[in-house]
């Protein structure tokens, strides 16, 4: 996949200008890359807090040509080329389901994927924020958050990483992944790379809120698509398509009681 990168000092949403771009007719492999956003986006609606200089903000354009049912697979392909381009700066992360990548459980990379009808048929846009720095993380996140600064710093290796830098890293493993889950036997390699890569595949406590209604079980592998198989507690097997995933902790033993 050849890749272009427009760069932008300050912009609404890299996802929105890239699902402009789509609809006018912009090739696959379009990047969008800022400085900092002003309406960043999460999932659920939720707001990707997007200052100057502290993340990542990142969004490609692609035209999938696959059987649409694999396309929930291209947000586990951004996750594991996520999880790669860390690992390339000595950061060693999980990827929750369905892609949040964590390190010591705490978020270092979120991705929103979002889908458009084009002249030139369906265009997915894979957006990508990584936080690098957490200085600027409001009181709410910093619990819950870390990123490649402070990971780095906390294993005494000093040093930034610049966006740019990480931009082109992630770039190299998109198109790499991408290309693969586009072959015969893309979506089982795709669920494999993924498996290797995440804690949350298979044996994990959990619980999914799905529409408001929570559902507490262990986690037994995906499904072709990516959709996670979870065993419930009363022995169902229940297909996750979408919803929030949250690691549940064991219920600690109190020694004589
Ligand atoms: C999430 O975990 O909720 C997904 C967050 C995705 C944030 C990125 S930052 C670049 C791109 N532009 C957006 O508005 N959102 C995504």
């Amino acid at each position: 996949m050849d890749v272009t990168v427009l760069h932008f000092d300050t912009i609404d949403s890299t996802n929105t200008e890239a699902l402009k771009q789509a609809r006018l007719g912009a090739e696959e492999g379009l990047c969008i890359v800022a400085r900092q956003q002003t309406a960043g986006r999460g999932r659920h609606g939720r707001v990707w807090v997007s200052e100057k200089d502290a993340g990542l903000y990142f969004s490609i354009v692609l035209r999938p040509k696959f059987d649409t049912q694999y396309l929930p697979l291209i947000t586990l392909m951004a996750g594991v080329a996520v999880h790669d381009a860390l690992s390339e700066f000595g950061i060693e992360a999980d990827i929750k389901w369905v892609n949040d990548l964590l390190v010591g459980e705490r978020k270092i990379c979120g991705i929103l994927a979002e889908t458009t009808e084009t002249d030139r048929g369906i265009a997915v846009i894979v957006g990508i924020g990584v936080n690098l720095k957490s200085s600027n993380f409001p009181p709410e996140i910093s619990e819950t958050a870390t990123s490649i600064e402070e990971e780095l710093t906390a294993a005494g290796n000093a040093g930034n990483v610049s966006g740019d830098v990480l931009a082109e890293t992630l770039t190299r493993y998109l198109s790499y992944f991408y290309v693969l889950l586009d072959s015969p036997e893309g979506p089982a390699a795709i669920v494999e790379e993924w498996r290797r890569r995440s804690s949350y595949f298979s044996g994990k406590r959990v619980r999914v809120v799905q529409e408001g209604e929570a559902v507490i079980g262990t986690t037994d592998g995906l499904e072709q698509n990516g959709a996670l198989r979870l065993r419930t507690d009363d022995g169902q097997m229940l297909m996750v398509q979408a919803g929030d995933v949250e690691r549940v902790r064991p219920e600690r033993m109190e020694a004589g009681g």
